[in-house]
């Protein structure tokens, strides 16, 4: 009777796409080439490959197997495992619920360009200032963030099989389409834009080839950070999405086969996101447009790029982003429902109600976010020392503090508390056989807790070294 009400995916496909889903989004088309592009390429890549296949892989199976063994979203999972970790799980809910204000507000920036090149504009969208003109507007970026908000909560109201799972079967196909599809057409591309001709293929060296050159331990420890806390990000985990998706799959699906899927196509949509992105502003701005990349790359630089493709740069970027569009919508979809089904499971509520205040509170948050620039703007000197916004403060207290401690906290309830085999016997039910067996072992217990103790203290300005 309870599991009907809290729904369920109609199978393994279904909960893998619903998963990778979530996992695809901003983190990986946004982030991933910025973090990759700021951090020496090939370097960040290698650094980044090794920790999904060994930290990420330890934290997704931990959270999947907790949500489907308590059958319990992330609020009320922790304290059916044990009543001393029951602030884990109110983080948990706290860390979506935070984070999908944000998320909406960046997602409305993507509307925003969307529409830009789909009605032809690119060359504008392409002029300086226009991202700063638009994101300091008054009502515009309110507006772009309604539209997406409303895209979100009428999938999650519809429920985990008709809104959450049916949307994943169709988003996610033609997304993986359209990301390998414009990956192959920028290695093609060609420019003499930047004073220079150069290549696609050439910026694609820049981006896979490990660059040794000057790296010193500090240097390495500070990029394994950088890929770590964007790890976290990229695979949803320590947001409690992973928990409450966990908790819709039924017993007769291999988790074990579904998480490696879940990870080679995150692991795989955040490369196939640098060749698109990295070789392009290569070709059309050379290594210079690629230093002074950061958080604007996406918004600022690509669209120049597409402009400077021609008559084909209108395509090429409406395409694009679409492509971001459907990312982002498929994980704010599972944010949300990480809070409703939580607020469902905690106060016994229905789907509609949970819905309804959820989406309420984020309502209000989101447009406070999207005044930050506009009539709330501040600057606040973050711990870490940068300057940051309502939208950059969200992002720290969550991204940065919140989810190494949830992530510690899981590490020990597992590793430490109920043992490494609760989580293991969960995957191997049905006779399902659980690789990389030792090695969960080894990162849920030692490696993957001294690794967050790290991250956090990092951010949290302690640790000032790297
Ligand atoms: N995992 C989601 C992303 O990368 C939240 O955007």
């Amino acid at each position: 009777m309870e599991e009907k009400k809290r729904g369920s995916f109609s199978g393994s496909l279904g909960f893998v796409l619903a998963a990778a889903g979530s996992a695809v989004g901003l983190g990986n088309l946004w982030r991933f080439p910025y973090l990759a592009a700021r951090n020496g390429g090939g370097l960040f890549l290698v650094i980044y490959i090794i920790l999904a296949l060994t930290f990420g892989f330890a934290m997704l199976t931990t959270e999947i197997g907790i949500g489907r063994k308590t059958r319990q979203s992330p609020l009320t999972a922790f304290a059916k495992l044990n009543q001393k970790f029951k602030f884990a799980g109110v983080l948990a809910c706290l860390i979506p619920f935070m984070i999908l204000p944000y998320y909406c507000a960046i997602g409305g920036w993507v509307i925003k360009y969307f529409i830009a090149f789909v009605t032809g504009q690119g060359v504008k969208a392409a002029q300086d200032g226009y991202f700063g003109g638009f994101i300091t507007a008054e009502a515009e970026p309110i507006i772009m963030m309604i539209i997406f908000f409303a895209i979100t909560a009428v999938i999650v109201f519809a429920g985990v099989d008709k809104g959450i799972e049916s949307f994943s079967k169709i988003v996610m196909p033609a997304l993986l389409v359209i990301v390998i599809g414009i990956s192959i057409y920028c290695l093609t591309l060609h420019s003499d834009a930047s004073g220079e001709a150069r290549t696609g293929l050439q910026g694609l060296a820049v981006y896979i080839i490990p660059n040794f050159d000057g790296l010193t331990l500090q240097k390495f420890l500070s990029v394994t950070m950088d890929a770590m806390g964007q790890l976290f990000f990229s695979l949803s985990v320590a947001m409690g999405i992973m928990i409450a998706y966990g908790s819709y799959v039924g017993d007769d699906a291999n988790l074990s086969k579904s998480i490696n899927q879940i990870e080679i196509c995150d692991t795989g949509v955040a490369f196939l996101a640098g060749v698109m992105i990295i070789p392009a502003v290569f070709a059309f701005m050379g290594p210079a447009g690629l230093e002074a990349s950061g958080p604007s790359l996406m918004f600022v630089s690509l669209p120049k790029v597409f402009q400077s493709m021609g008559m084909i740069g209108n395509f090429i970027g409406a395409l694009f982003f679409a492509m971001v569009l459907f990312a982002a919508l498929t994980s704010s979809v599972s944010l949300m429902e990480a809070v409703v089904a939580s607020f469902m499971d905690q106060f016994n509520w229905e789907r509609k109600r949970a819905s309804i205040f959820e989406g309420i509170c984020c309502f209000v948050i989101a447009v406070i976010v999207c005044l930050g620039y506009n009539k709330l703007y501040f600057e606040f000197t973050l711990p870490n020392g940068a300057v940051a916004q309502i939208l950059d403060i969200l992002d720290y207290l969550s991204n940065n503090l919140f989810m190494p401690i949830i992530a510690i906290a899981e590490c020990i309830l597992v590793g430490w508390v109920l043992g490494p085999s609760s989580i293991e016997e969960e995957i191997e039910k049905g006779g399902v056989k659980m690789g990389r067996k030792g090695l969960y072992e080894i990162m849920v217990k030692f490696v993957a807790p001294i690794l967050l103790f790290v991250l956090f203290l990092r951010a949290a300005g302690v640790l000032t070294a790297i």
